[in-house]
């Protein structure tokens, strides 16, 4: 017989509404991503779930603005990760979520970007599958896609990349990465590297080492979407010293390949008049 989300055997007539019994004892969470910072870039789904949250379990990287469509009433519970130090562990704030679905209904597991992506969303799904609560995963734009798009910086363009990988730069315990390089310096791929401003010198050493061109563009982008986005253009020998000149702040992100010619490229001065097709000019 298939056993219950928490291990509890049900036999006879009754299990059937025992089993309901038990469901409607744990509340549902929602792990939503919210994006990259620009509350226009929620999806509607997580629009609607934050709006019928009675907690909310939000990062540090989740915008003023966003956290303001949350009900006036919900209970707020920040778990705010910033570089180097974890206000909850990440084994705190699984249990969290096991705590607060066993007081409330809806509960939202708010994060920035999406869920899935550098977010450690799978390892609380891991937890809540574990203690059999019910669960549902909200995607977000990730900050690779926000920030790229918002300097209009295509990820992928035919001839140019191929391509695209997300990489974390994060070293553990101030240990220098561990990535394969190799593989990594490919120039026909975009590489977008994560969590990277204290790394990046290494980074870019490692991948010239391994055969990336040193003049390749990079882009930089701290906090892309919002309304404090910065942003450096330089080539891979010098974006470390760059990006330390300008003091960009996190959450940074580098987009390293062909595709960072396109900053300031993909842009049109309001005023333009609009270009008439050749063909009508040629009719009148
Ligand atoms: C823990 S990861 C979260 C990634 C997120 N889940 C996503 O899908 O994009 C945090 C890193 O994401 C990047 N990041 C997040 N928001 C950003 C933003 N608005 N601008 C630039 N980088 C950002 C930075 O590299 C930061 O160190």
């Amino acid at each position: 017989m298939a056993q219950t989300p928490n291990a509890i055997r049900l036999t006879g007539p009754d299990q059937t509404t025992a089993r309901r019994d038990l469901m409607e004892k744990t509340g549902k969470v929602f792990l939503i991503g919210a994006g990259p910072g620009d509350p226009d870039l929620l999806t509607v789904k997580a629009l609607r779930c934050l709006q019928s949250a009675e907690v909310v379990i939000y990062d540090r990287l989740v915008s003023d603005e966003i956290m303001e469509l949350v009900p006036k009433d919900a209970v707020l519970v920040p778990v705010g990760k910033a570089p180097k130090h974890h206000m909850v562990p990440q084994e705190g704030i699984n249990e969290l979520l096991v705590e607060h679905a066993h007081k409330a209904t809806t509960i939202v597991r708010l994060k920035g970007g999406d869920p899935f992506i550098f977010g450690r969303g799978s390892e609380e799904a891991q937890r809540l599958v574990e203690a059999g609560i019910p669960f549902e995963v909200v995607p977000g734009i990730t900050a690779a896609q926000g920030c790229s798009t918002s300097l209009h910086v295509p990820l992928t363009h035919r001839g140019m990349a191929t391509g695209v990988r997300y990489v974390t730069g994060h070293c553990r315990n101030d240990v220098p990465l561990d990535l394969n390089w190799s593989s990594l310096a490919d120039e026909a791929t975009t590489l977008v590297v994560y969590m990277g401003l204290a790394a990046i010198e290494q980074i870019s050493r490692e991948l010239i080492a391994n055969g990336m061109r040193a003049d390749i563009p990079v882009l930089a982008i701290s906090k892309g979407t919002t309304k404090d986005e910065r942003h450096v253009l330089a080539d891979l020998r010098s974006i470390h010293q760059v990006a330390k000149q300008a003091e960009l702040k996190a959450p940074t992100l580098f987009i390293i390949g062909e595709v960072a010619s396109f900053t300031g490229q993909l842009h049109v001065d309001e005023g333009t008049p609009i270009a008439t097709p050749a063909k009508e000019a040629a009719h009148g």
